[in-house]
Order: structure tokens, then C-alpha cells, then sequence
């Protein structure tokens, strides 16, 4: 069970509406029920709610690229298959190709997002695979791959430890395991605007379906996994749009909006509208990304 608080940076009043309202949701009964927070972020990610992920590539690729090239700088994937967890759009795969990668198989619980990363993949000479998946529950035997990359995506699972464990599962001893996940900072001025104005008795009793994570956490995590030669950095810049208008469509493309789950059909584009509105009143146009980068490398098989 990750924890009920949020791991999150939010500026104080924020962070006390968030706290409360995670607490709420122990009343509710909502706070353990992780298989429908994932499906509420898969739904997310399948386009449900907003229009907006049908631009990701458009709004934010150029973002989630500059973060695969921070995560992989310097690994070199010479001659390797490899597994990318929660592979989005492709930003990793695409530079695991760059660093010699031979094979990638690219895996994410939205087929939106598979359709998208295969649209792509067309048009580019290289050994791609697809494959609709839960991190949580790979399906691979034991020992598969050469390395397995996951970008991104960690914020986003419930049981991150799960995930890891699978990771780490289906790489072959030797093998390279590495996780970009979201760090306590990312994308932390549109979460705090959005939940300022988001309409609150749709979410009241909902706990917050994010998991950022610090370096020292992800760090133990790999430890608890039983990698070796662990290496870990965690990277923070502030992205500057051109005004609130861009931010916001940044935001709700990357992110999916998945929260609208909660919302009646015909409330959610009134208050994305509004929120939308709000950004650029309020010249949201500063949104932070924070990467922390751990990997290591499976034990060899012990006689
Ligand atoms: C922010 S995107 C990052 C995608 C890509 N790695 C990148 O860097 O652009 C998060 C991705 O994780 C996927 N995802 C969320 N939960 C998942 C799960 N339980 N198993 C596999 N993929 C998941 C989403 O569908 C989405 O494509």
C-alpha cells in the first residue's frame, strides 16, 4: 500500500486541502482501492477525458524526449533487447535505438498510447515490438530481457515496489534495470493551480493518484530489489511556456486529466475550460520537471 500522504511539493494551502481530502478518502473507503485508481489513469491515458492527450506528441514530446536522453545519457544498449515499461509515445525506446539497442519491445496499459508510439514506428527502420500491459504484472517468463527501462511512468503506479520487483523479474542476470520516475517537484505549479480550481466535491474522497518519489526512495526501492552497482541522480529544470494557455495545454496533454474520472461526462470540459482559464489569468506559465534516475544490475544467477 503506498502511503495516504502525498509525496508531492504543493504550496501550504494546497498541501492541507490534499492531505484532508486523502484522509476523506479513508472515510470514504476509496483510499486503499488501487485497481481503480490504475484504471482511472489508464482511462486517462486512453483519451477518456480530455482531448488534449490526443496532442501529447504535439505539447510535450520534445519535453518527455529531453528527459529519455537525461535518464539514458551514457548507457550503452550495444546489441541489447530490450523491455520499456509504461513506453508512452516512445521517447525511450527511441533513444535506446540511438545507443544500440537492437530490439525494443515497448509496453504501456493504454492502447491510445501503444497506437500513437506504433504510428510512429512505421516510419523508422528498427526491431519494434507492442505490447498492451500492467507494470504491475508483466507478461514475460523470468529472465527475458537484456535490459528493462521504464520513463516517466513511475508516478503514475499505485505499487511501485510491485513494479520494480517485475522489472527486475523479467531481466536476465547481468542484465541493466533503470527507472526515470517523477520526483516530488514535477510538474508541481500546474498540480498546485489545477487542484485550486478544479470543482472539489467531484474529487472530495478521492485520494490523489500520483506517487512522486525522492531519489533516497527510489534509490532504497532498487536496493530492496536486490540490484547491484546502483547509481542513482535526480535532475531539476523549470520549463517556461508562453503563457498559461501553453502550460495548461501541456499539462493536461502529459498528464491525461485522468482525475476527471470523478466527473459527470458533461462537467469536465466546463472545468477544464475554466481551469484553462485560470493558468492563463494567473500566468501559470512555469512548470517544473523533476527526474529521478536510478538503476543497477541484476545479480548473476548464484550456483
Ligand atoms: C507520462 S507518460 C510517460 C510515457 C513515456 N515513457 C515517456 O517518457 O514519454 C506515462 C505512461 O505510463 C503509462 N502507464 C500508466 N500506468 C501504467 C501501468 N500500470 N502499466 C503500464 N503503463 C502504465 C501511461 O499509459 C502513459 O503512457
Amino acid at each position: 500500500m503506498p502511503s495516504l500522504f502525498w509525496s508531492g511539493k504543493l504550496t501550504l494551502p494546497m498541501k492541507i486541502l490534499v492531505e484532508a481530502n486523502n484522509l476523506l478518502s479513508l472515510l470514504f473507503r476509496n483510499a486503499n482501492n488501487l485497481h481503480a485508481m490504475k484504471e482511472r489513469v489508464k482511462q486517462g491515458y486512453e483519451g477518456k477525458f480530455s482531448d488534449h492527450v490526443q496532442q501529447y506528441d504535439e505539447y510535450g514530446y520534445h519535453l518527455q524526449n529531453r528527459s529519455a536522453r537525461i535518464q539514458l545519457e551514457g548507457i550503452s544498449f550495444e546489441g541489447m533487447q530490450i523491455l520499456d515499461v509504461g513506453c508512452g509515445t516512445g521517447a525511450l525506446a527511441c533513444v535506446a535505438f540511438e545507443n544500440g539497442a537492437t530490439g525494443v519491445v515497448c509496453g504501456d496499459i493504454a492502447a491510445f498510447m501503444l497506437k500513437m508510439a506504433k504510428g510512429k514506428a512505421v516510419a523508422v527502420n528498427k526491431d519494434y515490438t507492442f505490447c498492451q500491459l500492467d507494470a504491475e504484472g508483466l507478461p514475460y517468463r523470468d529472465n527475458s530481457f537484456d535490459a528493462v527501462i521504464s520513463g516517466m511512468t513511475f508516478g503514475t503506479l499505485p505499487n511501485q515496489k510491485l513494479a520494480l520487483a517485475e522489472m527486475v523479474r523479467v531481466a536476465k542476470p547481468g542484465g541493466l534495470v533503470c527507472v526515470g520516475a517523477h520526483g516530488p517537484e514535477h510538474y508541481w505549479e500546474a498540480i498546485d493551480a489545477s487542484f485550486r480550481c478544479i470543482k472539489k466535491r467531484y474529487i472530495l474522497g478521492y485520494r490523489l493518484e500520483w506517487w512522486p518519489r525522492s531519489e533516497e526512495y527510489i534509490r532504497r526501492l532498487c536496493q530492496r530489489a536486490d540490484l547491484e552497482n546502483i547509481q542513482s541522480k535526480r535532475v531539476i529544470w523549470r520549463n517556461e511556456f508562453e503563457n498559461g494557455l501553453a502550460a495548461y495545454d501541456f499539462f493536461a496533454a502529459i498528464s491525461s486529466s485522468w482525475w476527471y474520472a470523478k466527473f459527470p461526462p458533461d462537467e469536465i470540459e466546463k472545468d477544464s475550460h475554466r481551469t484553462r482559464e485560470y493558468f492563463n489569468r494567473k500566468n501559470i506559465n512555469i512548470v517544473s520537471d523533476d527526474i529521478v534516475i536510478a538503476y543497477g544490475k541484476k545479480p548473476l544467477m548464484r550456483l
